[in-house]
Formats: structure tokens, sequence, C-alpha cells
């Protein structure tokens, strides 16, 4: 992984090997450059004159061995429109640079992106988004391919650069803390990118044992402990399955001994083929990412354990794959759950609800002060938000408003959709006491109906990654097509911001 470090000092001391420094539409300079332009007036104002690209967000205008300076190149960087700069259109613009620097052969740099003013932003906040943006948009995926596409790592050294020593301790700590974020969604991404003979639900049991901390305990049921403990809503999904399930419980003891903790619970549904209710094979493949929920949960506890962070947090993954054989559960079978609802079952494909009611169900028991579900729940939600937006769902009101404001803060962003108590009746079973499809009718909403009966008070969140949790097309900040690691800002922020309020 890429070196990342916060330095002090001017553009033209620097002897990295190439230094960059931001230019803003309509040829405006930031402290950095004003700096630059006192060394080399000339070349500078002639180059802000002539060229047009300063709105063209991420292009660069390369200057080689300028006058006065140390490095081989000075890039001026366009930043766009200052009016639109937010920590987002940071993070992308940083994305974009690292990727294009690691691409050029670039070994080590120095970048002034942190000179750039975001409204409302801190120093620590502008650092924090240029270094999740360096080190995810040099995520990679290529430890399949046995002849390695594209470029190599070439970026070793990346320096984020501040003019002066006042916000020095803040950059460094923001840069600790955006490392760890970085970490945690690279492992929700690579998680989530292992096909299906790879990541089974065993495999997803050893991943989370992986992880390691003084405060964290891991425990991972086979299926003779899921049997035992009565996970039956579970095993009925895996019934199909020549893979044995797991029940996958994370207890992250950062706070107080006795604080009720922050449970997460992740659908971890390592491949999707739809059980009996098939699914068409067009794009099939992509079920695969069907546990990007517990991807997400554990990529979650990766950065909070690496921050140290001062709370308690439950982690409760449910895994198995959903497939046909002559054992599988079938539509009109009806279940009984580990909580004791009995479930009939009128599409096999809506199986991740099926699983994570165990999961919720177990998570009550534990006496949580609220819960955070993550699924690849529906395609509905797919259908009514696109790749912009999480859905979210629930009935605690100050955990959901909790979400949005770390949403937006993060740029993983979330949309609420209603769960009106007229909805419910959709799930009502004549023969049982709830039926595992509402219709096609608001199907996300349904959906987090049948979740809603296993809460009981506990407030609760429902996140539906189903059109976010991964992009078929590659973006600055997720340069892999694949999984995304949608929910790991959004969480670590979250938490991060809950433990800021509860030492006021
Ligand atoms: N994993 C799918 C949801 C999904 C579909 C996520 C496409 C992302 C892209 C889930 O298990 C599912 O199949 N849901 C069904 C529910 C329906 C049968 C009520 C769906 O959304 O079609
Ligand atoms: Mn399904
Ligand atoms: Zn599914």
């Amino acid at each position: 992984m890429i070196n990342i470090e916060v330095a002090v000092g001017l553009a033209h001391e620097q002897n990295d090997d190439v230094v960059v420094v931001p230019v803003l539409k309509g040829a405006l300079l930031t402290a950095s450059g004003e700096g630059l332009k006192n060394i080399a007036p000339d070349v500078i104002d002639d180059v802000l004159q002539t060229s047009t690209i300063w709105g063209n967000t991420g292009t660069s205008y390369p200057l080689y061995r300028l006058q006065g300076t140390q490095a081989r190149s000075t890039v001026l960087l366009a930043a766009g429109d200052k009016t639109k700069l937010t920590l987002s259109a940071l993070r992308d613009l940083s994305a974009k640079l690292a990727a294009d620097l690691n691409q050029q052969g670039v070994e080590k740099a120095a970048c002034y992106l942190a000179d750039l003013a975001v409204k409302d932003a801190s120093v620590a906040d502008k650092v924090q988004a240029i270094v999740e943006g360096a080190y995810l948009g040099l995520y990679e995926f290529k430890h399949h391919q046995s002849v390695k596409k594209e470029h190599t790592k070439t970026l070793q050294t990346l320096h984020i650069m501040l003019l002066s020593n006042d916000a020095c301790d803040e950059a460094n700590a923001a840069l600790v803390k955006a490392k760890a974020i970085a970490e945690g969604t690279i492992f929700a991404r690579n998680l989530g990118n292992e096909p299906g003979n790879i990541c089974t639900p065993e495999w997803l049991g050893e991943q989370a044992l992986s992880l390691s901390h003084p405060s964290l305990n891991v425990t991972v049921m086979d299926k003779k402990a899921i049997e035992e403990a009565g996970f039956t809503a579970l095993l009925a999904v895996n019934q199909g399955s020549a893979k044995e399930p797991r029940f996958i419980v994370l207890n992250y003891q950062g706070g107080q001994a006795g604080d009720a903790p922050v449970a997460l619970v992740g659908k971890g549904l390592t491949f999707d083929a739809g059980g009996i209710s098939i699914k068409p094979s067009a794009a099939m493949d992509e079920m695969k990412f069907d546990m990007c929920g517990s991807a997400a949960v554990l990529g979650i506890f990766k950065a909070i354990t690496d921050m140290n962070l001062p709370i308690n947090v439950l982690g409760v993954i449910p895994s198995t794959e959903n497939l046909l054989g002559s054992a599988a559960y079938k539509p009109g079978d009806i279940i009984t759950s580990y909580q004791g609802t009995t479930i009939e079952v009128l599409n096999t494909d809506a199986e991740g609800r099926v699983i994570l009611c165990d999961a919720l169900a177990y998570a009550v028991e534990q006496k949580p002060c609220e819960i955070i579900d993550f699924a690849t729940l529906t395609g509905a939600c797919v259908i009514a938000l696109g790749g912009q937006a999480t859905g979210l769902l629930g009935t605690g009101e100050a955990v959901k408003e909790g979400l949005k404001k770390s949403g937006e803060h993060t740029h993983d962003r979330v949309w609420e959709l209603p769960v009106f108590e007229e909805y419910q009746k959709q799930i009502d079973s004549k023969i049982a006491d709830i039926k595992n499809t509402g219709g096609r009718e608001a199907g996300t909403i349904t959906a987090a109906c049948f979740l809603s009966r296993f809460v009981e008070d506990v407030p609760w969140a429902h996140l539906d990654i189903a059109g976010t949790a991964w992009n078929m097309k590659a973006t600055d900040i997720s340069p892999v097509a694949g999984a995304t690691g949608a929910g790991v800002r959004l969480l670590v922020d979250y938490l991060s911001r809950k433990v800021e309020t509860s030492n006021e």
C-alpha cells in the first residue's frame, strides 16, 4: 500500500518527483500557487493566461523543471469551479490525481489540494477526504490475473502538503483516521469482489476471524452450532446448498463495560441464484455481491478497531448460499424462525429477509441501544434510487437522522423511504404469521416491513444497499467495476459522531 504523509513547506522547495498545485476555474490560484508565482512569475502568468483547462476538474498542466523549483515536474491541476468545491469533489479529485500519477510512473509526489477552500470544512476534514480519495483511487483487484493487466503500482509516497504548522496535529489525526476508513473500505471491496466459489460462508467466517484487536471477540458458528442455537430460518435457506452456513458474531468492547452496544447486522448471502424461484441467467454472476452487507459490517469492524474507537459494537452476520436442489426450500413452505414467527415462503428469491430475521432476533436478545442492518435486499431499491443513494428505512428516528447527516458528510449517501403502517398488511399471510413477499408494489418497503417484525422496540435503521454495493462502471473513487464498500465511510462517521456527542 502507498505511504501517505502530511508535510509542511512551500511548493518550490519540495524535492519529490512531482509537485501538484491546484488552479481553480478562472485561473485562480490558492496560496501554494501564489507562492509558486513569486518564484517563476513569467511562466506561471503565461500558463494561467493562455490555458483554458482550469474548469475541467482533474486535468493536468505539467511544467518540466520549472525555474527555481526542486521537482522534476510541477503540475498545475485544474480544480474546477470554486463554488462547487465540496469534500466529495475533493475526494474525487484526489482519487483521480493519485491514479494518474500512478499510471504515469511517478514514485514520489507532493500535493497541495488541502489548500483549496471548502465551505464549512476544517483542514482535518479536507485532509481526510484527500487521503481517503488517494487510497481508494488506487484500489486494484488483480490477484486472480496470472498476467497482470494495465498499470502496476508505482506511486510509493504521497505528501499531503500544508503551508504552515498550525493544523499539523489535526491533519495527522485525520490521516490516521482516513487510512483506517480506506483500509476498511478496501477490505469490504475485496470480500465483495471475490467470486462465490471462493467467498463461501466458511471463508467469510475465516475473514471475520482474521480481524484482530485486544477488545474484539469473534465467534463463528458452524452448521451444528446453528442447529443447536435454533437459527431455523437461516437453515431453511441453506437447504438447497451443498455448503454449510455460518453465523458470525463480532463483539467489540471499545467503550465502557456495560454500555449497550450498537448492533450491526449484515446480509451474507455468498451467492443468490434465487433458489427454486430461480433468477434469470442474465447478470446472475452479479449475485456474488449479495454478501456486500456482511462485507460492509466486516469493513466497519476493521476500521473502528484500527481506530480504537471508544464504543461497543456488536456485529451479526448470517451467511449461506441460496441455491436449488432436491432439499431446497420451496414456494409454499411454511418455516418457523428463531424468534418463533412463522413465515410462508412465497418466493424463495426473497431469501435475504429470511436469513436476516434470525440475525435481527438474535441481535435484539443482546440488548443493543440500536440496530442498523445492511443488505442487498431488493431489486426494487435499484429501480427507485439507482446507484447514487442507499435506501434508508426503519423505526429509529434518531438513528435515521444521524445516518442522513453522516451520508451527507461522507457522500456515502442515504435516502429515506417510508415504512407506513398501511404497508404492513401486504405481508400478512392467510395461513402463517407473515409471507416473505409483499408483491411488486413498494418492494423495498415491504421487505423492510418484514424485517420490522423482528426488531421489537429497539430503535432500528435498515440500509438497502442493493444499488450502491457494487457498480458496473468504474469511477474515480471506485476504480474497479465491482464492490464499492458502500456503508463503511457512512458508519465510521456515524459511530465517530456518536462517540463525540456522548463525550459532550
Ligand atoms: N439479492 C436480491 C436483491 C437484488 C437484486 C439486489 C438485484 C441487487 C440487484 C434479493 O435476494 C432478491 O432476490 N429480492 C427479490 C425479492 C422479491 C422476490 C420479492 C427482488 O428484489 O426481486
Ligand atoms: Mn434473492
Ligand atoms: Zn439476495
